[in-house]
């Protein structure tokens, strides 16, 4: 039997979110799953199945002026035992969010990324209310971070833009280092993000929670 010593408090969690619409938890995945799925990212890249961000499955036109980091979606039917571990814990998010804020999250859609130094991505939400209300919404974004030993002077901070919509706060926004085993969690359609330049190789596994589509 496989005992879990690992526990995120997603009280605290889901209160900020209710509260913030956002919320930074530092140990969202154990140490060992982190470098797992690390050096899950590194095999991949060296097999060179990973995807130019923007050419997948969504056949967005983004250009690389835009992003620069390549992906690769996971696939939920055929898992190692790290991706399991972090399939697991977004389900125990998944349910305590709809049972405390009632999102209705139905669907989880994952790909690693790994930026290249100099790498970017501009400032962009996830989803758009404009979006056909007929397909799945992206409702919560929730990124987990691969890196260990990362210093301020590497870049690479995830920009989050708050209270875009108030103009007298227009300016405010938080830095946050891409941390191993750190998770940024917020509201899709509601926060504007950055990632800044990294001068170092960044990787990172984002993950959004998508709302049941319309009938
Ligand atoms: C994204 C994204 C941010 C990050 O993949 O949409 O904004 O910090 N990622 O990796
Ligand atoms: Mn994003």
């Amino acid at each position: 039997m496989r005992i879990s010593t690992h526990s995120t408090n997603f009280e605290e969690l889901v209160d900020h979110i209710a509260e913030h619409g956002f919320c930074v938890v530092n140990d969202f995945l154990p140490e060992a799953t982190v470098t797992a799925l690390a050096n899950e990212a590194q095999t991949l890249k060296q097999a060179e199945v990973m995807q130019e961000a923007g050419v997948g499955r969504e056949h967005l036109s983004v250009l690389k002026e835009i992003r620069s980091d390549s992906i690769y979606w996971l696939n939920e039917d055929a898992t190692t035992a790290a991706q399991r571990d972090y399939f697991e814990q977004m389900e125990n998010l998944r349910l305590n969010l709809n049972q405390h804020l009632y999102l209705g999250l139905f669907g989880l859609e994952s790909h690693l990324a790994v930026y290249p130094e100099g790498g970017f991505y501009k400032k962009h939400l996830d989803c758009f209310a404009s979006q056909n209300p007929h397909k799945p919404q992206r409702k919560i974004s929730c990124i987990v971070y691969l890196n260990q030993d990362w210093d301020m002077q590497d870049g690479g901070q995830l920009k989050l833009y708050l209270n875009e919509t108030d103009e007298s706060d227009k300016y405010k926004s938080l830095l946050i280092s891409p941390l191993a085993g750190r998770a940024v969690i917020f509201l899709s359609d509601t926060f504007y993000h950055e990632v800044m330049p990294t001068y170092k190789e960044r990787v990172s596994l984002t993950g959004w929670f998508l709302s049941r589509p319309q009938q």
